[in-house]
Formats: structure tokens, C-alpha cells, sequence
């Protein structure tokens, strides 16, 4: 169960605050950037060789120089369903290491405010629709993302042991599956529709006339762009303390299969999709109630037509890249 906490109201401008993206290069951290570039915060970032997250010592000595006031905590090890089966030790060591480190320096050199990611993952495998913030550890966790979900569960309650024992202001977002520019499209790497969309477009550009999903198609998932969850972030970081967990979602999911043909709509794809039931469809349902964040008066602005529209160009660019991405 997660506590109410009431703070009483403030204004607040990001403008020369010292703000610290951890995971800036990635999907969301990039967002981030974008987003708080143009608020003239005073950013603070540093890539994995100038700072490896996972070191303890190093992310000391690091926030004691850099002194941040607020922290977005966004650096992950991240990966989809594939990776996440193959790699439980390096999902769970890594990002337990990495959260710690940077949750613990946080409190040590008086971070203001600090807002650390999530996932849906966290939430039982069966649950209730829409799973509000109140579902966590209510039943057994989806299998083959157990590792990075108790990674994530266990980053949540660090923030929330840290206010307990010391008053930090550390809260947590529960995001759906993200997608937008700056995402990961390795075929064993990538999430649902980073995924479906590179399958697509290789279909179309060898002209076949099928391509293949994983699992039945029924399983249903919410999906929301990028720029939308860095938005909700800002606004959590600048609302008083209301709760100390929000989901962070659009209110609407899909089937795979209405996802797959809106991805296959946007490609340009004209073949149809078909359904490998061998591999596993993952939990069935993960929609996220969002009433709470919408009480702080966070909206969703991307549609998914053109949030898909921006991805495909994304990916288009990226292949067109001299040297081979690693998001590819
Ligand atoms: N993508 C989704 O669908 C999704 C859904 C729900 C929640 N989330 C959460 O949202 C956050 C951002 O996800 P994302 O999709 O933006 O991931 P991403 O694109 O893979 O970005 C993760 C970032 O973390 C950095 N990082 C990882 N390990 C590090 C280390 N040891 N030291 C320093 N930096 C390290 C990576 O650095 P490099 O660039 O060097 O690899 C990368 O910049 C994560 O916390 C993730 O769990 C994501």
C-alpha cells in the first residue's frame, strides 16, 4: 500500500536549476533533454564512459562535485521480453547496483527532489484493469520479467525508505511501453513496437507479403510516446508531494494485432500479419489507471498515429547512418 503525503503548494521554474539526467542518450533521457533545454535548466550529464552508474564510489564522488538539486533517475539496464528472459542476472544486478548508487548519493548530498522510473512490470501479471499504484506486490510477477521488475519494485520502496527514515523527497513513475524517437530497434533487444515496426518495414522492403508477431495477437498494451512520459516527469518534479508513486499512462491500450496493423498502416506495409503462438504472449493485460497523475493536471499530447509516424522516422534516419547503430 503507498502512502498519502501532502505538501502544501509551490511554484517552480527549472530555469537554472542544476538538474541531473542519468541515462541522458537513451530514449527517454534524450526527451528529457530536449524538453528541459528549452525551460533553461542548467543540465548536468554524463555519458556510461564518463560515468559508469554501477560504480558506487564513482556516482559519489560524482554528485559531490556536480552538487544536482533534482535528479530525473532514468539510466536502466533496459530490454524487451528477449533480453529480459535471457539476461535475469545482468537485468537485476545491474539495475539494483546502478538505482542504489544513485538514490543513496542523492540523499547523502541533499538532492531537493529526485524522480525515479519504473515500469509497468512492477505490477502483478493478473491484475485488476486498470491497475491502479495500489496493485504493487498484490500477486506474483509476470515470469519472464521477474528479475528487472523486482529491480524496479526494489528502486520504488529505496525511495521510499529514504523519505521515511530521512524525509527525501523521492517519488516514482510507473510508465507503460514507450516508444518514440531515440528508441531500440535490435530484433532481440527491442520493445513491442519498436519491434513490430523494424519487422514491418523489413517485410515491405523485401516485398513479402506476411511477417511474423510473437504470440496470439489478444494480449492488450498501452503504449505512449516518449515525449509525453519526459512531460509527465517535468510536471511531477515541479507539483508538491502528493503521493510518492503515480502511473503514468494515456488510459487507452490495444490488442497486439490492432497494434500491428497500425504499425503496418504507418510503414506502408500491405501484406498481412501472422501469429507465432509457439513463443509467449506475456502478461494479457497492463493498462494503468492514471486518475492519479491526472489529478496533478498531466494530459497526453501525441496521438498514436503520429507518435508512430515520428518512430518510423526515426528508424528511417538511423538505418541511413554511416556506422551501424546499436539500436539497430
Ligand atoms: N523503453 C520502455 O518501453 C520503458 C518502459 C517502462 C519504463 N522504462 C524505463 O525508462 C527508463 C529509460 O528507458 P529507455 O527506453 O530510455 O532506455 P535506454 O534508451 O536503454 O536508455 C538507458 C540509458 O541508461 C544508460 N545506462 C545504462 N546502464 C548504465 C551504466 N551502468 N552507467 C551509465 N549509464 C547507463 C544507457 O547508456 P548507454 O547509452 O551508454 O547505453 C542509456 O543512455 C529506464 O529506467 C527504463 O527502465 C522504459
Amino acid at each position: 500500500m503507498n502512502e498519502i503525503i501532502s505538501t502544501k503548494n509551490s511554484t517552480f521554474s527549472f530555469a537554472g536549476k542544476r538538474t541531473w539526467i542519468t541515462g541522458h542518450r537513451g530514449m527517454l533521457g534524450s526527451a528529457l533533454v530536449r524538453s528541459l533545454s528549452k525551460e533553461g535548466a542548467n543540465l548536468l550529464l554524463a555519458s556510461r564512459q564518463e560515468l559508469d552508474l554501477s560504480n558506487q564510489s564513482a556516482v559519489h564522488d560524482w554528485v559531490d562535485q556536480n552538487r544536482p538539486e533534482l535528479i530525473f533517475h532514468v539510466g536502466a539496464k533496459v530490454g524487451g521480453i528477449h533480453a529480459n528472459a535471457t539476461y535475469p542476472a545482468d537485468f537485476l544486478y545491474g539495475n539494483l547496483m546502478i538505482q542504489t548508487n544513485v538514490i543513496d548519493a542523492a540523499h547523502h548530498y541533499g538532492v531537493k527532489k529526485l524522480v525515479f522510473v519504473a515500469s509497468n512490470c512492477i505490477y502483478p501479471a493478473i491484475a485488476a484493469q486498470p491497475i491502479s499504484e495500489d496493485s504493487i506486490m498484490t500477486g506474483p510477477l509476470e515470469n519472464n520479467i521477474r528479475s528487472y521488475a523486482i529491480s524496479k519494485i526494489a528502486g520504488i520502496e529505496l525511495c521510499r525508505a529514504y523519505r521515511k527514515q530521512y524525509g527525501c523527497n523521492f517519488i516514482s513513475v510507473i510508465p507503460p511501453n514507450l516508444y518514440g524517437p531515440g528508441d531500440n530497434y535490435h530484433l532481440q533487444h527491442s520493445h513491442v513496437v519498436a519491434g513490430i515496426l523494424r519487422r514491418a518495414h523489413e517485410a515491405k522492403q523485401a516485398g513479402k507479403r506476411e511477417f511474423v508477431v510473437w504470440g496470439d495477437g489478444t494480449p492488450r498494451r498501452e503504449i505512449l510516446y516518449v515525449d509525453d512520459v519526459a512531460e509527465a516527469m517535468k510536471c511531477l518534479m515541479a507539483a508538491p508531494m502528493t503521493h510518492d508513486m503515480f502511473n503514468v499512462g494515456c488510459g487507452y491500450d490495444f490488442s497486439i494485432a490492432e497494434l500491428a496493423n497500425l504499425i503496418a498502416e504507418v510503414v506502408g506495409f500491405e501484406g498481412s500479419v501472422v501469429y507465432d503462438t509457439s513463443k509467449p504472449n506475456g502478461t494479457m493485460g497492463k493498462l494503468l489507471d492514471n486518475s492519479r497523475i491526472q489529478a496533478i493536471g498531466w494530459r497526453p499530447k501525441v496521438d498514436e498515429k503520429t507518435g508512430l509516424q515520428n518512430a518510423y522516422k526515426d528508424f528511417l534516419s538511423l538505418l541511413e547512418t554511416p556506422n551501424r547503430s546499436s539500436r539497430l
